[in-house]
């Protein structure tokens, strides 16, 4: 059976549904397919600042959130990527793999370095895609099922398994990016061309999974769109309105000329009325789900301790054979 191996980073309370559209749908449906590991980075979401108490909890509610989702932690390995040491282990071995302008090309990074200047900056957003190779090379992933944001960090992962084998000697397999295209990339409601993030400054252009129905309903209802009318796709000229649409089709399974047609000859006001009952009818359980587990610490920890039990062996295998490989002395 294939593997494949994808993760969020726990940076805020929720998820939103850009997170779901574009990487939690796939992930449902593709563990029936694959040996799957689905980890909550936590150790990426140190490189943003942090209250020690809200970090743990962030962690443990996208862990809920993941299965109230619907994966199921029996069948794929879900854990916390902190509680498998050999992630920052092979972090560093492949760190001094890595070319220091290699790394400064990536554009997740260039971007926020040049927000926020190299001193604000720290080492670790520089290191973090080598972090995330690590994640992905530990348990010889064939395929990372992310976003099209990550694709570039998935080209240095595979160029990183490539220069190690050639050098080394077959140790990884060459993982690769598994990108929905139409629903690669879902937009920020009141900024249509800026992509949703969990660290948007402003609340009212981000969908969150746990948002309750009226709050989620409110936003759509007040979603930027333009002056036509006309519930029509359109990425250049109607980006609020396309990026509904896409919502819309991401969560019913319809194609976007289908809701194009019913609502035809209708206003905004009835298509974002229609939006927001999908919306509501598809978080509502999550949500609800979500919350329960949350009800239930330390059920949750001891499903996420199995899992990393499960994880642990598999990485273990990789790292020890990658020391041997580079030439560390095994303790005798
Ligand atoms: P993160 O936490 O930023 O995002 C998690 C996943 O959600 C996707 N995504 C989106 N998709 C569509 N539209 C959006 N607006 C949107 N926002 C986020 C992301 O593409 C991603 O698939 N670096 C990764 C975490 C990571 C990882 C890994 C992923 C660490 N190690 C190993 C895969 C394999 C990240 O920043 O995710």
């Amino acid at each position: 059976q294939q593997r494949l191996y994808s993760g969020m980073q726990p940076s805020a309370d929720s998820l939103q549904i850009g997170n779901y559209i574009g990487a939690l749908l796939q992930w449902r449906e593709l563990q029936d397919q694959y040996d799957a590991y689905f980890s909550v980075v936590d150790l990426h979401a140190l490189t943003q600042p942090g209250d020690p108490a809200e970090r743990r909890e962030k962690t443990r509610r996208t862990a809920a959130q993941y299965i109230a989702a619907g994966i199921e932690p029996s069948r794929s390995t879900l854990y916390v990527q902190s509680h498998v040491p050999a992630h920052a282990e092979l972090q560093w071995v492949l760190s001094t793999l890595t070319g220091f302008g290699e790394a400064g090309r990536m554009t997740q990074f260039k971007d926020k370095s040049a927000r926020y200047g190299t001193d604000a900056t720290n080492v670790g957003l520089f290191t973090y895609p080598v972090l995330m190779a690590a994640d992905i090379l530990l348990y010889q992933t064939d395929v990372v099922p992310v976003g099209d944001d990550q694709k570039q960090h998935i080209e240095l992962t595979r160029d990183l398994a490539e220069r190690f084998n050639q050098r080394f000697g077959e140790t990884f397999a060459v993982p690769k990016p598994m990108i929905q295209r139409e629903t690669a990339r879902i937009y920020d409601l009141q900024n249509p061309t800026s992509k949703m993030s969990k660290s948007a400054e402003s609340d009212a252009g981000v969908l969150w999974m746990l948002d309750e129905p009226k709050v989620s309903a409110k936003k759509i209802m007040r979603a930027v769109t333009d002056s036509e009318g006309a519930v029509r796709f359109d990425r250049d000229e109607k980006p609020g309105v396309s990026n509904l649409l896409v919502i819309y089709s991401a969560l019913t399974g319809r194609e976007i000329t289908a809701i194009e047609d019913e609502y035809a000859g209708r206003g905004y006001g009835d298509f974002k009325k229609g939006l927001a009952e999908v919306v509501v009818s598809e978080f509502e359980p999550v949500r609800a789900r979500a919350l329960e587990l949350l009800d239930d610490p330390a059920e949750l920890d001891r499903v996420l301790a199995s899992n990393a039990e499960r994880a642990a062996s598999v990485a273990e295998k990789t790292l020890a054979d990658v020391y041997d490989r580079i030439g560390l002395l095994r303790r005798g």
